[in-house]
């Protein structure tokens, strides 16, 4: 078992027959006009459902979707999600909007083997993202079995991640946590060298709980993305109008001298595609590594590409988090996806932060050739930093009160 479930059982350690089984699941999936453009944690998804149901368990799903303000916000209902969920388990998957209800009870009672029940987006209850003691006593109370599937909000300490398994006795993970924590925990523990992060996205911010942790783990650093300008314009090169983070600037420049002081490569742009305006949908490659006055960095340059390509394949473990530019725009997506090619070819240990990067992998085209896509963007994150993610840490904790 991974160390980081050191302490936390699995849900193949219950007896599942006849039991009602609350499953939080993280089926937070984009939806467009109706439809859902991304199924990926919905399939991952699928293991643990599949095995309680084969177990026989009376199973509850429970996922939220989007940041609802309140349960009239029905673009953010479950109800495709719903649907969709039954395509893929071959069964009747019964939306319920009322978790709090007598009436929840009764059905769980009268389930049939070839029926679930999935509650409505968890967060329309008020309660749900304040941890609440009261809505969690009522799920409690109906819970046999609490099962935590949901790696990509174990982040969030809220009343179905938190809240109600501290009051269920019986409680463990899923095989899609368990799968995630396996991969990450291999990447802070003994990787094969040379290891290599590769960091994107727009903000330095973000990025500094990870980059204190790997600093000493890692061998390389990759920067790409709005972030490298905050790195460029540290180092005084010019980036004219790029987006940099002039709060981080002075972090920055002491992040890279003990980079340089622990003999870490740093890997940054030498040439960029630029623009001056994103909308365009247009732009052009730069000589060298300046950005002229009225122009801002969109994408890494072919130079860039080439040195990046050359880096990640000697690397042996990879660890990817945040495109190299604004990947959503045809013309400024070739250093992104040439990345994401690269690690394609690299036979080592690839794995691939979630949120952006999943997308930005998944448009590629080279998604399933990577060793382990992350389905968890700021839990992922948030765990290879060291912190602890509430929806773990409440596994390991003693039962707080009886559950029924
Ligand atoms: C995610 O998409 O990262 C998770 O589902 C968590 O969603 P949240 O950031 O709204 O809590």
């Amino acid at each position: 078992m991974s160390s980081g479930l050191k302490g936390i059982k699995t849900i193949r350690d219950f007896e599942l027959a006849d039991k009602v089984l609350f499953l939080r699941l993280d089926l937070n999936v984009p939806i467009e006009h109706g439809k859902i453009t991304d199924e990926t944690r919905i399939r991952e998804s699928l293991p643990t459902i599949k095995y309680a149901m084969e177990k026989g368990a009376r199973i509850v799903m429970a996922s939220h979707l989007g940041r609802p303000k309140s349960a009239a916000d029905k673009q953010y209902s479950l109800e495709p999600v719903a649907h969709r969920l039954s395509e893929l388990l071959g069964l009747e998957v019964i939306l319920f909007d009322d978790p709090k209800s007598d009436a929840i009870k009764s059905l769980i009672k009268v389930l049939k083997k070839n029926q679930a029940i999935l509650l409505e987006n968890i967060r329309f209850e008020p309660g749900e993202t304040k941890n609440d003691i009261e809505f969690a006593t009522i799920l409690a109370g109906y819970t046999q079995v609490y099962i935590n599937d949901a790696f990509g909000s174990s982040h969030r300490a809220h009343t179905s991640i938190s809240a109600l398994p501290e009051m269920v006795k019986d409680r463990g993970v899923g095989f899609l946590i368990e799968k995630e924590i396996h991969m990450l925990d291999q990447l802070l523990e003994n990787p094969k060298k040379p290891y290599l992060a590769i960091l994107g996205g727009s903000k330095v911010s973000d990025k500094i709980g990870v980059i204190e942790k790997l600093i000493d783990i890692v061998d390389g650093f990759i920067i790409g993305g709005a972030m490298a300008y905050t790195f460029l314009k540290a180092q005084g090169k010019p980036v004219g109008r790029s987006l940099v983070e002039t709060d981080k600037l002075n972090y920055t420049r002491e992040m890279i001298a003990r980079m340089e002081a622990r003999k870490k490569n740093l890997f940054l742009p030498v040439d960029h595609f630029v623009t001056t305006d994103i909308a365009s949908g247009k732009g052009e490659i730069t000589k060298d590594g300046t950005i002229a006055e009225g122009m801002m960095g969109v994408d890494i340059g072919p130079q860039t590409i080439k040195n990046y390509c050359a880096a990640i394949k000697e690397a042996q473990t990879i660890f990817w988090n945040g495109p190299m530019g604004v990947f959503e725009t045809p013309a400024f997506s070739q250093g992104t996806f040439a990345i994401a090619k690269a690690l394609s070819e690299n036979t080592g240990m690839t794995i691939v932060g979630g949120g952006d990067s999943a997308a930005a992998v998944e448009a590629s085209g080279y998604a399933n050739k990577m060793t382990h896509i992350s389905t968890g963007g700021g839990a992922s994150l948030e765990y290879l930093q060291g912190m602890k993610l509430p929806g773990l840490e409440v596994l390991r904790t003693k039962v707080r009160t009886p559950s029924i």
